[in-house]
């Protein structure tokens, strides 16, 4: 038998002590999310590999008197411009039950009158499920199925306990029932952003969609009945009746306010009704080729320093590209 010198032994035992610590603190790769989300979800070729499940719908957005006013930014010109939209359902898989305790999406895509587009991707849960893509990426590692196809609950809590920004969104999907319509929920735009104002001021701010039809979750009857596709036949019923709107309420950070951290809510601060999210018609297929990327932005708007908005770019890019050559 080979005899190993005690120093190589010694040696070896501290860097496997170490490996696993320096493996987390490489920072997360946006490839790193396609691939855990097929871990998790399956592969499904040709579809988005994060909010599988989705519907398209059209309609328009007008600013408001006030937002015209007080900001330079295209958007807010006050003309009426024509928008793309697709609500969805978060996970990579495309069958997600429509009564799931997840985050409901709403993506719309502006097209301004110079041909230039402006986008947005929000979630119905006032808070993030991580701080940073490398606490994100943890947590998704974790939630991947055991060889048997179930969750390790046990791996999953020890992640959250370890990593207390990833508790908050849960606590919350917890304790509030999915939406009874996409028509009746709060979405969030998480991320911080910057506003040009008329003396040339960029204005940090964040910034939520409240509905008209007023918040409504589903009953706890309803969620026993576990209706798996109700979404998309529920809006359509109610845009028979007409319009579907959200008023865009924009809040004003204060210096304390976090600026790239959004599993952080900022606390009420002062708002601004910046003008009405109209959805028209929906069920065709115009968002099909829309990759909603949240940092392509008009004249006007800048992103923030967040990590993970700043992920979202290439990971949606990947996503994009994959899903259009039919992988
Ligand atoms: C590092 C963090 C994130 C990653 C890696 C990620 C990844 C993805 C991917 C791969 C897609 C599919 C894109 C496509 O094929 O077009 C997607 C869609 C989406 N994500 Fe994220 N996401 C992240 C954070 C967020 C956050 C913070 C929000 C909300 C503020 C969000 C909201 C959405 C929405 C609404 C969609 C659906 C867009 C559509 O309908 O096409 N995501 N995400």
């Amino acid at each position: 038998m080979p005899v190993v010198p005690l120093r190589k032994l010694i040696l070896s035992a501290a860097i496997a002590a170490v490996l696993p610590i320096a493996a987390q603190a490489a920072p997360a790769q946006p490839n790193d999310f396609i691939e855990v989300f097929a871990k998790i979800f399956g592969e499904h070729k040709g579809i988005r590999k994060g909010h599988a499940k989705g519907v398209c719908a059209v309609g328009n957005f007008t600013a408001s008197p006030e937002a015209t006013a007080r900001f330079d930014a295209a958007l807010f010109s006050g003309t009426a411009i024509p928008v793309s939209y697709r609500f969805s359902l978060a996970g990579g898989n495309p069958a997600a039950p429509d009564y799931a305790r997840s985050p409901r999406g709403l993506a719309a895509q502006f097209t301004l009158p110079d041909g230039s587009k402006h986008n947005i991707a929000t979630l119905t849960t006032p808070v993030f499920g991580a701080k940073d893509p490398e606490s994100f990426l943890g947590l998704l590692q974790a939630s991947v199925p055991r060889a048997d196809g179930k969750p390790d609950l046990a791996k999953i809590q020890a992640f959250r306990a370890a990593n207390p920004d990833t508790q908050p969104q849960a606590q919350w999907l917890a304790a509030n029932p999915p939406p009874w319509s996409y028509a009746t929920a709060e979405y969030f735009g998480l991320h911080t952003f910057y506003l040009a104002d008329k003396s040339g001021e960029k204005v940090k701010i964040r910034w939520h969609l409240q509905p008209k039809d007023g918040v409504k979750g589903l009953s706890a009857t309803e969620l026993e009945q576990q209706n798996a596709n109700f979404l998309d036949d529920r809006l359509k019923q109610r845009l028979a009746d007409g319009a579907v709107e959200f008023d865009w309420i924009i809040s004003f950070g204060e210096a304390a306010d976090s600026e790239n951290d959004p599993s952080v809510q900022w606390p009420a601060r002062p708002t601004l009704n910046a003008g009405t999210l109209r959805i028209n018609a929906s069920g065709d297929a115009g968002c099909g080729n829309i990759n909603f990327d949240p940092n392509v932005l008009s004249r006007g708007f800048s992103a923030s320093d967040d990590p993970v908005l700043r992920m979202r770019s290439p990971a949606y890019a990947i996503s994009f590209g994959k899903r259009l050559s039919g992988q």
